[in-house]
């Protein structure tokens, strides 16, 4: 398959699936998405205050409207349709003031000056790693940054989800790039009781990416960034990733990086 039906096959899903749709969307829940994302790298959630945020890959806004409800000026894209929609009814529901503003668009297509303006932060979790080419999406946000702007991108690592990843081939034997056959076999097989959209987003996503802390480390110095926090912390790359691993945790992790002056 070319990487043209892959990212047709991703925003099908997502338009099917939008992710995460998040059940309990109280104001403390949204805020404490907001507070995880401030603490990669020490920070508690007066950190969002007055800044200007560009998020790729909102999903259905539940961080966008977090970080809103903390006094953030949040933009965000996605190209689930669907994933916006819902990203509006949340923000509209929550936020009197200070609404996020979202757009369709597709990150990778994204221009340097999309904004006609540059941004403090751009927030990248969980969406470039489904992209079909993440460090192109994670340059593009680097572009969207001001001087002295912060990265924060979240990807899956590449020495983790083994055991997961083992299922994920199981399920293409079975079901190829089928989408609602997959999730109906990851489902079956792995999933049972498991929220429908997560059980789309693991089984019926034909495309995700692995990365490692030496690659985006490769990144930031490429894109003229400094390294400035990761969740969880590292001493050492692959040996730490390697230790997350046994203890069967941390296949997500975010790094964070400071354009430089
Ligand atoms: C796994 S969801 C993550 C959503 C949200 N960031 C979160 O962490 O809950 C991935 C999101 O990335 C979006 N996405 C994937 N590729 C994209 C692209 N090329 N352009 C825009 N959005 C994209 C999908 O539509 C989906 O909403």
């Amino acid at each position: 398959m070319n990487n043209k039906e892959k990212e047709k096959l991703v925003k099908k899903l997502y338009e099917k699936y939008p992710y995460p749709s998040r059940i309990d969307s109280s104001e403390e829940k949204l805020k404490s998405f907001a507070l995880w994302t401030a603490k990669t790298i020490n920070e508690n959630n007066t950190y969002w205050k007055g800044k200007t945020i560009l998020e790729l890959g909102c999903g259905t806004g539940e961080l966008s409207v977090g970080i809103a409800l903390c006094g953030g000026k949040v933009t965000a894209v996605d190209f689930s349709k669907a994933s916006i929609k819902k990203a509006k009814l949340l923000a509209n529901k929550k936020c009197k003031q200070n609404k996020p503003t979202y757009f369709l668009r597709n990150i990778l297509k994204l221009k340097e000056n999309e904004f006609k303006k540059k941004f403090d932060i751009v927030i990248a979790l969980g969406s470039l790693h489904h992209t079909i080419n993440a460090k192109k999406g994670f340059e593009i946000g680097c572009k969207n940054l001001a001087k002295e702007g912060i990265m924060f991108i979240g990807l899956y690592n590449k020495y983790s989800r083994l055991r997961h990843r083992i299922k994920r081939i199981f399920v293409r034997i079975i079901a190829g790039d089928n989408i609602e056959k997959r999730i109906k076999i990851g489902k079956l097989f792995f999933n049972k009781k498991t929220q429908k959209e997560r059980i789309a987003d693991k089984f019926g996503q034909i495309h995700e990416s692995y990365h490692s802390i030496n690659e985006i480390l490769e990144w930031f110095k490429e894109q003229n960034m400094e390294f400035i926090g990761s969740k969880p912390n590292y001493k050492t790359p692959i040996i730490d990733e390697i230790n997350w691993l046994l203890k069967k945790r941390n296949a997500f992790f975010v790094m964070s990086g400071k354009k430089k002056a």
